[in-house]
């Protein structure tokens, strides 16, 4: 089965699956690349003929579905077809923590995938190889292989684990040259092969070496190693941040200098107000819940730590912006350079921001948003997700403008969240001009250029200094 796979279908047309399928198109041309979403809306940005509309932003992106899209990449809302159709299918939805029932707040909600398995289960007249790209709790595939091979009408269908791990803001670089790709499948003779054809679609432009196939098991457990790891060196640097404030030193020093021990490596080591993103937390989480699930309670313990300390860091900041405005920031207007989790992209799924303004509400400031990317219904939207404070609380005290000059007039304080590179470029003299004083910086970022501020006027409060 499948050695010579002509027509790919991929179930979610989201930041994974975009991306990925776009890339995967751009390389295989003699492959017919289908993406199908049940969000029509989604959809619909995805066909538009302007480029700037597609739903996702990512650098690098709208060049490649522009070289791709009618050709061999398409999108569309038919997901049966697109399963009839395809030899291989790769698996792309959402899987988020469960907010409800067993496992809530940490275990990954797989009620999407298991839709998933039972569309394909019911459409699906020929073979199929299915991929599993969302990250999924360790065994997940054995879940899917008790739905689809309960079909009872004689359809085959191997399994296989292909985790993602491109980063937001560099996802198409991430895809054309990736560290390795990881594909794991059954030792059958069956699974060999339709690990083979999945590594043959990556080695159009993949050297060889670089496409690793392991078990089922192991790949999926590596993707939520390889998250909880990073995770976890930001929340070690970030636990340097807290001690170097309390002393004279500085966390930027500190994470060069270990930085450059070849055994420890220089990436990943920026403190900051805390990581966001679609994957850490939700990852970190998941791994608490399946060592629990096993018994192994200092395990759970031990990476839960990752999650506490990522926490504490956004409440920190939090805490410090409302300590230097002499413990009040009510009624006071708290500008937000940014909102997206990272820079470089629109996406601001566990967004530190998000946390640190529903502090900040609690203690009944009025925030002002301006990020380069997203928009004033994604922010309304993560706010009332939260649940903590009324939609009409959130629409009255937070705003969003769309420009930084806009959001600094009359500020008491202003806080970087996110780390765009404009930032860095803006006229800090005529921003002091605007802002009231004394006029404080939060950094939480440690982007800014402090004393160039300090020169200005400002206070620059920064993380970890
Ligand atoms: C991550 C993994 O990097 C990727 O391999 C996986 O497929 C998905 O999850 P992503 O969440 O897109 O990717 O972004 P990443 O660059 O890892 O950043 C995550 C968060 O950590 C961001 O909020 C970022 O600002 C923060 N971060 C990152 C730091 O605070 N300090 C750092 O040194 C690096
Ligand atoms: P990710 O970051 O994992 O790509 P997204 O939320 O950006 O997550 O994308 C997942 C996409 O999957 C969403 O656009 C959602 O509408 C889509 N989706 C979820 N369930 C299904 C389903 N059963 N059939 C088709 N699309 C689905």
């Amino acid at each position: 089965m499948g050695k010579d796979i002509k027509n790919i279908c991929c179930i979610g047309a989201g930041y994974v699956g975009g991306p990925t399928m776009a890339v995967i198109a751009l390389k295989n041309p003699q492959i017919q690349v289908n993406i199908v979403d049940i969000n029509e809306q989604r959809i619909t940005d995805w066909n538009d003929t302007d480029l700037d509309k597609l739903p996702i932003y990512e650098p690098g992106l709208k060049e490649v579905v522009e070289e791709t899209r009618n050709k061999n990449l398409f999108f569309s809302t038919d997901v049966d077809t697109a399963i009839d159709n395809a030899d291989m299918i790769f698996i792309s939805v959402n899987t988020p923590t469960k907010t409800y029932g067993k496992g809530k707040g940490q275990a990954a909600d797989l009620k999407y995938i298991e839709l998933c398995a039972r569309q394909i289960a019911r459409v699906s007249k020929t073979d199929k190889i299915v991929v599993e790209k969302s990250t999924l709790p360790v065994r997940t595939a054995e879940a899917l292989q008790g739905i689809l091979s309960s079909t009872g009408n004689g359809v085959k269908f191997e399994i296989l684990s292909n985790p993602e791990f491109l980063a937001e803001g560099t996802a198409i670089d991430d895809l054309l040259i990736p560290d390795r790709v990881l594909i794991g499948g059954n030792n059958t003779v069956s699974g060999k092969e339709a690990k083979n054809a999945l590594s043959s679609i990556y080695e159009a432009w993949i050297p060889k070496e670089r496409v690793l196939q392991t078990n089922v098991w192991s790949s999926e457990l590596s993707k939520l190693t390889a998250n909880a790891f990073l995770a976890q060196r930001i929340s070690s640097i970030n636990a340097m941040s807290v001690l170097c404030e309390e002393t004279e030193a500085d966390v930027d020093e500190i994470a060069r200098a270990i930085g450059m021990d070849s055994r420890i490596g220089p990436k990943f080591l920026k403190s900051s107000v805390g990581f966001g993103g679609s994957c850490f937390q939700k990852d970190v989480l998941n791994l608490v819940y399946i060592a629990k699930s096993y018994g192994l309670d200092e395990v759970a313990e031990y990476w839960d730590q990752v999650i506490k300390l990522n926490d504490y860091q956004k409440r920190r900041f939090a805490d410090k912006i409302i300590k230097e405005s002499y413990n009040t920031v009510s009624g006071k207007k708290i500008a937000f350079f940014g909102w997206a989790f990272k820079k470089d992209t629109n996406d601001t799924r566990e967004s530190a921001a998000i946390y640190v303004a529903d502090h900040l509400l609690d203690e009944q400031a009025d925030i002002i948003v301006y990020d380069p990317k997203v928009s004033e219904e994604r922010i309304y939207a993560d706010l009332e997700y939260l649940n903590t404070h009324s939609s009409e609380e959130i629409r009255n005290r937070v705003k969003v403008v769309s420009s930084h000059s806009e959001a600094v007039n009359n500020a008491h304080a202003i806080a970087i969240l996110t780390e765009w590179d404009e930032f860095k470029a803006y006229n800090w003299k005529e921003i002091y001009s605007k802002v009231l004083k004394p006029a404080n910086v939060f950094d939480g970022r440690n982007i800014l250029d402090k004393e160039k501020l300090v020169n200005v006027g400002f206070n620059v409060y920064n993380i970890g200094k």
